[in-house]
């Protein structure tokens, strides 16, 4: 079955443990259009949109962990769109729990322009100015800790 996003490079925001995160909404995005066009039970429609709510919170701390320790100038405006997005997704969420409103393909389209939009739109903002101010771009465990520790430390 063909992937509701396929990940390119396009996507990519140029730091690898960002880009990870991203995979993961992908990857979850792309479950839950295999489920629901395969036509799967609305219970699992329902696991796998709340999996995706969970891990949306999750990165969107992250991300503004990262943005608070390098001072983002932006970081208000940022974190009020995560607080949009994060709405949006809990909302969906509870209308499909509520069996409101059947989830369907414009459901999907829609969450799929929310992540692209959301890696597109607003984290590539961000990515130079952190790989300015010291963040690294590989996987690396001490890429940003390594910046704490300067600055509390020495
Ligand atoms: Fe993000």
């Amino acid at each position: 079955m063909k992937n509701l996003v396929e990940w390119n490079d396009d996507l990519s925001v140029g730091i690898e443990e960002i880009d990870e995160q991203h995979k993961i909404l992908v990857n979850l995005l792309n479950r839950l259009h295999e489920n629901i066009v395969k036509g799967t039970d609305l219970n699992e429609v329902s696991l796998v949109l709340k999996e995706l709510a969970q891990y949306t919170v999750i990165h969107f701390a992250v991300e503004e962990s990262l943005m608070r320790i390098f001072d983002f100038p932006e970081y208000e405006a940022h974190k009020k769109h995560h607080e949009e997005l994060t709405v949006q997704v809990i909302e969906l969420q509870k209308k499909v729990d509520s069996g409101e409103k059947a989830i369907s393909m414009e459901v999907l389209h829609f969450l799929r322009h929310w992540l692209t939009y959301h890696i597109l739109g607003d984290d590539k903002k961000y990515t130079p100015f952190f790989l300015k101010h010291g963040l690294k771009s590989q996987w690396s465990q001490r890429s940003w800790m390594g910046k704490i520790w300067n600055n509390v430390f020495h």
